[in-house]
C-alpha cells in the first residue's frame, strides 16, 4: 500500500514463493475485459493464437504465469468458441500452460454499449480530465450493468463455493465487486483501476457515480497508480452515506474496511532487457533503420496506441515548431509516430486518426525536403521486436499523454536500452513521472517548449545520458511487474466467512 515500503518480490521464482505464502489453498481468478490470448482464422483458413495487444494484459500475463490460477475475460476472438472447451475455457499461454483462460461471450450489441459505449465514450473521457467530452447514454449504462452481472455470473461459477482471492482489472467491472461480494461470501477482493481517478468536480458529471462508487466500494483492497488518484477516490467515497476515511488510505463503514492506495503498476523489465538484446531484434534495428532511412539522424519516437489522451497531436505540433524555428534541422532529424489503431469503432477515436493525418502531411509539406519527409507515421500494430527495435533506434523518446495513469510505454523504453543511451521525455501528466525520481518531465500543452527541449537535448548530445538512464533502469529493474503483484497480494485481508 504504502510505495515507501520494501518490494515483497522481484523475481518470478519470488513472486512465486510469495503467493504459496499469501493465497495458500485459495482459488486465484483475475478479470479484465480483454483476453490475454486470442485465436482466430488465418486466411488459409487455419486457427492461430496470439497475445492481445496491451500493458495491461502483458503485465497481467507475466504475474499470471507465476501466480496461476483462472482468468475470467471476454472472448474476442472469432476462433476462440472453437478452440475452448464446453464450458469456454483454454489453458495457456500456449506451449507452455501456466494458468486456465475463462471465456465470457458477449453479443456485439452488448460489447457495442458496454465497451465501445459505457466503458469508452462515458468512463474513459470522464477519467482522462474530459478533455473530450463524455457520452452519457441510458442504453450503454444498461449493457454496462448487464455485462458487469454477466461477469459476475462467470465468476462465480468458477469459484464455485470455494474460499478465492478475486483480482479486478480496470474501469470496465465497476460494478463488478460489490455484485459479486453478496453472492461469493468466502472470497477476498482487490481491484486495480489501471486509469487515472477523476477530480470531483469532474466524476459528479457522470449522472451515475455514485453506482459506480458503490460497485468498487465491494472491493477490500484498492489499487490506483498514484497515491493522488487514491486520495480522489476516497475523498469521493467518504462523501457516500455510512462512510469515512479511516488511517492514511483506508475507509470504513459499519465495520467494514476497504483498502485504497498506490500500488504503481510495472513491466517485466529482465524479461523486456533480454528481448531488446536478441537477435531478432537486432535484426528488426537494421530492418527499420535501413526502411525508415534513420542512419545518420536525430531520430523522436513517440509510441502509443492511437488514443486522445496521448497527445500524438501535440507532438506533432512541437516537432513543427522545432523545424520551423530550427530550419537547419531539416533532412537531419526523423519523427517516427508510431501508434496502433485502438477502438476505431468511436467516433472520437477516427476523427483523431484523420486530424493525425492532415497534420503529419501539413508538417512534410512545410519541412520536407526533396528526398526526406521529417514525419513518420507507423499506423500499425508492430511485431513486440519491432516496438523494441524502435525504442534502441531513438535518441529521445517523447511521451506526452495529456493525463496517463502510468504509461509503460516509458517503462518499456527504460528496459530497451540495455546500452543506457538514449533520453526520455515524460509529460508530467503521466503516473510514470511522479514514480520514476530524476526523470526529464515537460508539460505536453505547452508544445513550443516541448519543441525547445528537444533541440536542448540534440545539441547537449550524450552528456549525463548514462548515469540518467542507469538510475531510472535501475528504480524499474527493483520496482518491476512482480514486485507491483506482490504488494498488491501483500495486502490481502485474510480470509473471511460469509461476511
Ligand atoms: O490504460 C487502460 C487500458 O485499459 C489498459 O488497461 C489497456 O492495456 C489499454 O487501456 C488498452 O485498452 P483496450 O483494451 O481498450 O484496447
Amino acid at each position: 500500500m504504502d510505495t515507501a515500503r520494501p518490494v515483497p518480490a522481484s523475481t518470478r521464482a519470488e513472486l512465486g514463493e510469495l503467493a504459496r505464502q499469501r493465497i495458500g489453498d485459495r482459488l486465484f481468478v483475475s478479470v479484465s475485459n480483454r483476453e490475454p490470448f486470442v485465436h482466430s482464422r488465418g486466411p488459409d483458413g487455419t486457427i492461430q493464437v496470439r497475445a492481445a495487444v496491451g500493458g495491461l494484459t502483458l503485465a497481467l500475463n507475466s504475474a499470471m504465469e507465476a501466480v496461476g490460477g483462472v482468468w475470467v475475460a471476454h472472448g474476442s476472438g472469432d476462433a476462440d468458441r472453437e478452440s475452448s472447451d464446453a464450458q469456454g475455457r483454454v489453458r495457456v499461454p500456449p506451449g507452455r500452460p501456466a494458468y486456465d483462460l475463462q471465456r465470457v461471450w458477449l453479443t456485439e450489441d452488448e460489447n457495442d454499449g458496454y465497451y465501445n459505449g459505457f466503458a469508452n465514450q462515458a468512463l474513459w473521457p470522464l477519467c482522462h480530465n474530459a478533455y473530450v467530452k463524455p457520452i452519457f447514454r441510458e442504453a450503454h449504462w444498461r449493457a454496462y450493468r448487464e455485462v458487469n452481472a454477466r461477469f459476475a455470473g462467470a465468476v462465480e461459477r468458477v469459484i464455485g463455493g470455494r474460499d478465492a482471492i478475486v483480482f479486478i482489472q480496470d474501469y470496465h467491472f465497476a460494478l463488478l465487486p460489490s455484485l459479486l461480494r453478496r453472492r461469493c461470501p468466502n472470497a477476498a477482493f482487490l481491484h486495480f483501476w489501471h486509469i487515472p481517478w477523476p477530480l470531483p468536480d469532474i466524476l459528479r458529471i457522470c449522472p451515475w457515480h455514485a453506482e459506480i462508487l458503490d460497485g468498487i466500494l465491494g472491493n477490500d483492497v484498492l489499487g490506483f497508480h498514484t497515491p493522488h488518484y487514491a486520495a480522489r477516490f476516497r475523498d469521493a467515497a467518504s462523501a457516500l452515506p455510512g462512510w469515512r476515511c479511516v488511517g492514511a488510505c483506508g475507509l470504513e463503514r459499519e465495520g467494514r474496511a476497504v483498502r485504497a492506495g498506490a500500488f504503481p503498476i510495472s513491466i517485466d523489465f529482465d524479461g523486456i532487457s533480454a528481448a531488446a538484446a536478441s537477435a531478432e531484434c537486432d535484426a528488426a534495428v537494421e530492418r527499420l533503420r535501413d526502411r525508415y532511412g534513420l542512419a545518420g539522424k536525430f531520430v523522436v519516437l513517440g509510441l502509443d496506441r492511437i488514443d486522445y489522451t496521448k497527445g500524438v497531436l501535440e507532438r506533432l505540433a512541437a516537432v513543427d515548431s522545432l523545424l520551423a524555428s530550427h530550419p537547419d534541422l531539416r533532412g537531419k532529424l526523423v519523427f517516427l509516430n508510431a501508434g496502433a489503431p485502438s477502438r476505431t469503432a468511436i467516433p472520437a477515436y477516427r476523427e483523431l486518426h484523420s486530424v493525425m493525418d492532415l497534420a503529419t502531411a501539413r508538417l512534410n509539406a512545410r519541412h520536407g525536403t526533396a528526398v526526406s519527409a521529417p514525419a513518420v507515421s507507423i499506423k500499425e500494430h508492430l511485431h513486440f521486436s519491432e516496438v523494441l527495435a524502435l525504442y534502441r533506434l531513438a535518441d529521445v523518446c517523447v511521451v506526452s499523454s495529456l493525463e496517463d495513469g502510468m504509461n509503460l510505454v516509458a517503462k518499456e523504453f527504460l528496459a530497451a536500452r540495455n546500452d543506457e543511451r538514449g533520453r526520455l521525455l515524460l509529460s508530467e501528466f503521466t503516473g510514470a513521472a511522479w514514480e520514476l525520481p530524476g526523470a526529464e518531465c515537460f508539460n505536453p500543452f505547452d508544445t513550443d517548449h516541448l519543441a525547445d527541449r528537444l533541440y536542448a537535448l540534440r545539441e547537449s548530445g550524450d552528456a549525463g545520458q548514462a548515469e540518467t538512464m542507469r538510475s531510472l533502469r535501475g528504480h524499474v529493474r527493483a520496482h518491476n511487474i512482480y514486485a507491483w503483484i506482490g504488494s498488491i497480494l501483500d495486502a490481502v485481508p485474510p480470509r473471511r466467512r460469509g461476511r
